[in-house]
């Protein structure tokens, strides 16, 4: 194991000079140290730093070179930081953190040139600027969440209906809700544009919410239009994490559904194995969801950080086979091993598997002879807007 790198400095040491390739920061343990610039004859004190504080980090943070001299005023205890350690923990900040962190950096470098009498930003004029990509793509984000927030004012999101069939008598079972966002000029922008930015920020909490109201509401007419007298139907809703765990979760789905009068039983949430690392509360807000009578279905399953031990644990009445096996079952042992395993095990846990992604007649017949229930794919329909939906035939000849 390494052990904590420490550096001793006897008083006046230099530590470091400006301009220097910053490889490592420091953690003050004991003593002082002055930090200051180093203009032609004189130096210019900058500030003392004492014990439990830090220097040198700025060069680690945006690659530049050392922007002042150090010396130790007193003899000094130091920890020292490397820049991989820095680095790993940088790495793992929100890219908008990351730029506001810049900006701030880049604030004290104009400073420290106004007082050694450079205009402000000079030592950076014509110098390339490492992080240009990273701050364009923050910036970008920015924009993004905005344009997201604003569509959500406006109302510009939607679901989209996928049907999805029996595979034994070819009937119509009940659709996925995949959101769609409509511009005002009619365009259709796709979940992978905007999703990742949803569903890390409170966004996901309003597109959630009405992902929910939308589609629960949408059911009635369903099922009125495809099953007249029943009530053998299902509208399945993508669920994410953050939206899971949230408090009023169970409340705002409930008051949704109580208000439609569509019984628990006809509404699918659709979770993946990543809520289970959201802790203990995502398994009881799971088991109580069950318990109100909602169908629970495990997305992707077998494309993430799969555990058996979480399926076993989840109260789950679904089971989707990701299209990524779909696809390829056909010319990859590997992939055909896992659909046939994953409708055994379903099988054994008496959960409902529904292949996804279905695109071929071939992929269809093969499907039926391994023994999956349902099947949603480009083959039947893409997902399409409510009154398109409502067309579909409520029978598919298989
Ligand atoms: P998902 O839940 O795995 O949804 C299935 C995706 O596969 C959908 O993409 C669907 O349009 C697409 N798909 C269906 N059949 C086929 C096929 O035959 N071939 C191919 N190549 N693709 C097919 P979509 O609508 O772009 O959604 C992408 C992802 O975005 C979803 O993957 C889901 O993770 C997320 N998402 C969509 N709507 C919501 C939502 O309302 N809430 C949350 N939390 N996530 C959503
Ligand atoms: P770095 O640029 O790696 O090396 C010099 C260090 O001095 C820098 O990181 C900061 O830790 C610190 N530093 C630079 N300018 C100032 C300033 N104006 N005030 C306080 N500390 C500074
Ligand atoms: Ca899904
Ligand atoms: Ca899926």
């Amino acid at each position: 194991m390494s052990g904590k790198k420490v550096r001793r400095c006897h008083k006046d040491e230099v530590i470091f000079r400006e301009g220097d390739e910053g490889d490592c920061a420091y953690l003050i343990e004991a003593g002082r140290v002055l930090i200051y610039l180093d203009d032609k004859e004189h130096e210019v004190p900058l500030r003392i730093v004492g014990q439990g504080e830090v220097f040198g980090e700025m060069s680690l943070i945006d690659a530049s070179p050392r922007s002042a001299s150090c010396r130790a005023v007193t003899d000094c205890h130091l920890i020292v930081v490397s820049k991989q350690q820095l680095l790993d923990r940088i790495k793992a900040v929100d890219p908008v953190v990351r730029l506001l962190m810049q900006v701030l950096l880049d604030r004290l470098r104009s400073q420290n040139d106004l007082i050694r009498g450079k205009g402000p930003g000079e030592s950076a004029v014509g110098k390339v600027d490492p992080l240009e990509a990273e701050k364009k793509a923050a910036l970008e984000r920015i924009g993004l969440e905005h344009r997201i927030a604003n569509g959500l004012d406006e109302d510009e999101f939607f679901p989209f209906y996928q049907p999805i069939y029996d595979l034994r008598t070819g009937e119509l079972r009940g659709c996925e809700a995949l959101i769609r966002w409509i511009g005002k000029d009619g365009t259709i922008v796709m979940p992978d544009v905007f999703m990742d930015v949803m569903e890390e920020t409170y966004l996901i909490l309003r597109g959630g919410q009405l992902m929910i109201e939308k589609s629960i509401r949408d059911l009635p007419k369903m099922l009125s239009h495809f099953v007249p007298g029943s009530s053998s139907f299902f509208v399945s809703i993508n669920v994410s994490g953050r939206q899971f765990t949230d408090p009023g979760f169970i409340e705002h789905l409930e008051s949704v559904r109580k208000r439609t009068g569509v019984p628990a039983e006809l509404i699918k949430l659709e979770l993946t194995e990543r809520i289970m690392t959201e802790g203990t509360q995502a398994l009881a807000t799971l088991h109580d969801c069950r318990k109100l009578g909602y169908l629970l279905a495990i997305d992707d399953f077998g494309t993430g950080f799969s555990s058996l031990q979480y399926l076993a644990q989840m109260p789950l009445t679904d089971l989707k086979i990701d299209r990524g096996f779909i696809h390829k079952m056909q010319f990859d042992d590997k992939s055909l091993s896992v659909v046939k395993s994953l409708i055994f095990m379903a099988d054994l846990l008496k959960l409902r598997t529904i292949a996804e992604g279905v695109e071929t007649a071939d992929q269809l017949a093969l499907l039926r002879e391994l023994g999956a229930q349902e099947a949603q794919g480009y083959h039947f329909a893409r997902p399409l807007a409510f009154d398109k939906f409502m067309q579909l035939p409520k029978q598919f000849s298989v």
